[in-house]
């Protein structure tokens, strides 16, 4: 992703379209291609095998902490978020990681990823994990204004890389 930030320019332009009611519920398999193609929408790239893999881990019905949340309103998948409860990471206590969240772009600047992200942290919260956690690419400005406003803020940990000759 480049520096610039995106979504539309007026939060009105993207509410007064949609009259249903928005609806945060768990994705279920039906949902895959709808959340293929919205993810090829905001990436352009389409990844069909990554995203049936990622639901087959997190969407199905299971005891573990995984959590694939959609956005639906009037039919319509809006936006969705992925997490999960990790343990003892990095000798961390169990946390919430988000690992994904995405609007469609015409819907974005109306309160979308802050339901699904709130709804997300209720889920969290649930399990009994006291902090969340995420990480972004360092000049993706939009997803940091977003977790910034969420009151995220930089936390105790950095991540270090190196490349595999
Ligand atoms: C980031 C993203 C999820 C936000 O979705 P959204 O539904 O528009 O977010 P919300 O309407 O809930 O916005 C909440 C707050 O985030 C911040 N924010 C969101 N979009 C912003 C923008 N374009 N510019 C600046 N701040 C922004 C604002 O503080 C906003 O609060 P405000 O409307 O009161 O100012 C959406 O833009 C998106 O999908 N972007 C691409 C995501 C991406 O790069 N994913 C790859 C990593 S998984």
């Amino acid at each position: 992703m480049g520096g610039a930030l995106q979504g539309p320019p007026m939060k009105l332009a993207a509410t007064a379209e949609k009259s249903a009611a928005l609806h945060i519920r768990q994705a279920v398999r039906a949902d895959v291609p709808a959340l293929i193609a919205l993810d090829e929408e905001v990436t352009g790239l389409a990844k069909p095998k990554y995203w049936e893999e990622i639901f087959d881990r997190y969407g199905a019905p299971r005891r573990q902490p995984l959590f694939f949340l959609v956005a639906e309103q009037g039919g319509r998948i809006e936006g969705f978020i992925v997490g999960e409860v990790r343990a003892w990471e990095f000798g961390s206590p169990p946390c919430g990681w988000i690992f994904a969240i995405q609007v469609r772009p015409t819907t974005r600047l109306a309160g979308v990823a802050t339901q699904l992200y709130n709804a997300l942290c209720d889920a969290f919260r649930r399990t009994g994990v006291k902090k969340v956690r995420t990480m972004m690419a360092r000049n993706n400005q939009l997803i940091l204004s977003f977790f910034r406003s969420q009151g995220m803020m930089a936390g105790p940990f950095i991540e270090l890389e190196t490349t595999l000759e």
